[in-house]
């Protein structure tokens, strides 16, 4: 099992973020409840495996609320996605947000599965937002994983 590490992302990373991300979501801009995210600029923590990058997560802090605006592991099943996400929240906790949240979307039920064996729980479901979401970022596809149409945003949070 290979062995990693994780450490805050920093200004030499920028480029194989926009690449993991490009890879990932389409583009280095992501859409959460409205709001177009240039996730290449957010802070967040890399998960690296020797010099390469086996994880990511951005997050967004607004007064006291943080968002996971990304959430992405290269090498699944060993740890690095959990291990992400309390990093994470601990950096939230000691920013004094009260809550920790993120978007989904319908067709993503792996990460809904994942987030809430996390503790999450989900706190809105917000129909047909993806409408929205693909005026700003039209390259978004229309069918999901497993084929499922990609129409709703679920909000999952943790107070923290
Ligand atoms: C969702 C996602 C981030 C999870 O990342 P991950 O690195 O696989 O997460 P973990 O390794 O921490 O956990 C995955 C499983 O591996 C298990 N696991 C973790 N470490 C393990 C180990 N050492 N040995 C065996 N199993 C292990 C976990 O228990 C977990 O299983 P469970 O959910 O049944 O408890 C990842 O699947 C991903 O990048 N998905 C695509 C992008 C995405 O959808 N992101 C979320 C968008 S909102």
């Amino acid at each position: 099992m290979p062995r990693y590490h994780i450490r805050p992302i920093d200004k030499s990373d920028r480029e194989v973020i926009i690449d993991l991300l490009t890879g990932r979501w389409g583009a280095k801009e992501v859409v959460s409840r409205g709001v177009l995210y240039d996730a290449s600029t957010l802070p967040g923590f890399a998960a690296v495996v020797g010099d390469k990058l086996a994880g990511l997560i951005t997050y967004d802090i607004r007064d006291d609320q943080c968002q996971i605006v990304t959430l992405d592991s290269v090498i699944e099943g060993i740890g690095i996605g959990s291990a992400l996400i309390d990093k994470a929240a601990d950096t939230a906790r000691s920013r004094g947000c009260r809550r920790l949240w993120l978007i989904t979307t319908n067709d993503n039920t792996p990460a809904i599965r994942f987030y809430q064996k996390r503790g999450f729980r989900i706190v809105a479901v917000h129909p047909n937002a993806l409408e929205q979401s693909r005026r700003l970022k039209p390259v978004i596809p229309f069918a999901g994983l497993d084929d499922i149409p990609i129409r709703d945003e679920i909000e999952f949070e943790i107070p923290l």
